[in-house]
């Protein structure tokens, strides 16, 4: 019995892919294969965008042939789509041919809905409004050595009016400490050289008395030899003391992923986002001067309902001022159900295509001109595989930049010197030192 799982969205999402490959395996599903090969294919979905919704629904319309070709196949869907108002019913009108379908919060009770549909000919569904805790019983089939990633916190309290995730992931809860240091050490003993901290917000993490970074500082003391990352930070729980802890710790890498969303004070009210620019690059500020070899990473999203050309000129001229190293962006797409999606002002897709256009220009040339300044200089990569087309091996420096190089014997897993000869856009390629 085979497996396949087709993953959307986030690193979350990836994660919790290898949880259902878990809870798949001790159900007796053996490996993954390809996915006409499968005997069971689970679509974990995202709905941030709507784009992402729409290739979940192409991908799943095209299984129809296969479902009936092959009679045992069993289809499920869940996640952030199934979650939402409305869509795990649209789904089943849509595509009948689906077996099983589980929300957000009920990841965990996938193989009792296996058992249920051998059972019944209907559909399975099961969508609840609060999600059953019993994740830390759940070993998850890692697929990303050397990283692994470790929850921290689930959930979202946040509401920045046009985001989705609060709904489907309902409100913040935080792990108990000690099972995340457990999960760490563990990971470590095996032999995991990166752990990522993952949470909406990693830095409204609270356990009784402990803190972000608190938890931070003690999982950076495990002794081991690895290095640590965190996402997603929210700028308006940016503090001094996280940025203590990072400095401490020389193990935690030199980069903080700190969505501004906007440039705009304006926007940024409208987004709730409860903090301003000037805040923003307070702290930006801060960062710097307490760790000067720090860089920053962003997300902005441009075309916000009433978003004027002075107001995207912010957000440009926030990407030059905050010195970003690399930032993801994306056009505002309303979501149902939140509260920017009912705002007058909505702009015209042409106009958002426009807006994107010039800041991806903009921040690819910020990240080209930082990447020609590592030729010359060396940099620390943690190998995580080999690309066949290049025939380098290949891995991340402490930003997250991808490093490419040539080696004899197999480094993966290995944390590589490079002396960096040549950069081209965000990759760097060099020699091993
Ligand atoms: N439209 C566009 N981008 C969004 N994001 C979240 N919601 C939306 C939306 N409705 C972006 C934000 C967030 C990232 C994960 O996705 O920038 O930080
Ligand atoms: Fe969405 Fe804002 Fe929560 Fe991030 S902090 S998940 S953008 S509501």
């Amino acid at each position: 019995m085979k497996y396949h799982i087709v993953t959307y969205g986030c690193q979350m999402n990836l994660h919790e892919s290898e949880k259902i490959a878990g809870i798949l395996r001790e159900k007796g599903y053996r490996e993954s294969a390809p996915l006409e090969e499968a005997d069971i294919i689970v679509f974990n979905t995202c709905c941030i965008r709507e784009n992402a919704e729409n290739h979940a629904f192409g991908n799943i319309g095209s299984l129809k042939k296969l479902k009936r070709a092959k009679k045992d196949l069993l289809i499920a869907v869940g996640g952030c789509m199934v979650q939402e108002a409305g869509k795990a019913e649209l789904l089943k009108e849509k595509f009948p041919f689906i077996d099983i379908l589980f929300g957000t919060h009920n990841l965990s009770e996938l193989a009792d809905l296996i058992v249920r549909k051998r059972l019944q000919k209907k559909a399975v569904l099961s969508v609840s409004d609060e999600r059953k805790e019993i994740e830390d019983g759940i070993s998850p089939v890692r697929t990303s050595y050397p990283n692994a990633w470790v929850n921290i916190t689930y959930g979202c309290n946040n509401f920045c009016s046009y985001c989705i995730v609060p709904y489907v992931r309902g409100r913040e809860r935080s792990r108990r400490k000690e099972d995340i240091i457990s999960e760490v050490k563990q990971l470590i003993a095996e032999g995991y050289k990166e752990i990522t901290l993952l949470g909406q917000n990693v830095n409204s993490y609270r356990d009784g008395e402990t803190a972000f970074p608190a938890l931070l500082d003690e999982v950076a003391s495990i002794k081991g030899n690895f290095r640590l990352r965190f996402m997603t930070s929210h700028p308006k729980d940016f503090s001094a003391e996280l940025v203590a802890v990072m400095k401490k710790h020389t193990n935690i890498c030199r980069v903080l992923h700190l969505p501004a969303q906007s440039g705009s004070n304006r926007i940024l009210e409208l987004m709730n986002r409860r903090y301003t620019r000037e805040k923003y690059l307070e702290n930006v500020k801060y960062l710097k001067s307490e760790i000067p070899d720090a860089e920053l990473t962003t997300d902005l999203i441009v075309g916000f309902p009433t978003e004027t050309e002075e107001d995207f000129e912010d957000t440009l001229s926030l990407v030059r001022e905050a010195d970003f190293a690399s930032a993801f962006t994306f056009i505002y797409s309303p979501r149902k159900g939140t509260r920017a999606a009912e705002m007058e002002g909505q702009i015209p897709e042409e106009v958002s295509k426009e807006r994107i256009v010039k800041l991806i220009e903009l921040v690819n040339a910020q990240t080209r001109e930082k990447s020609g300044k590592y030729v010359g200089h060396t940099a620390e990569i943690l190998c995580e595989g080999y690309d066949e087309k290049k025939k380098l091996y290949l891995g991340r420096d402490t930003y997250g930049r991808m490093g490419y190089f040539a080696s004899e014997t197999n480094p993966i897993g290995e944390f590589v010197t490079l002396k960096i000869t040549r950069a081209s856009g965000i990759s760097l390629y060099g020699e091993r030192i």
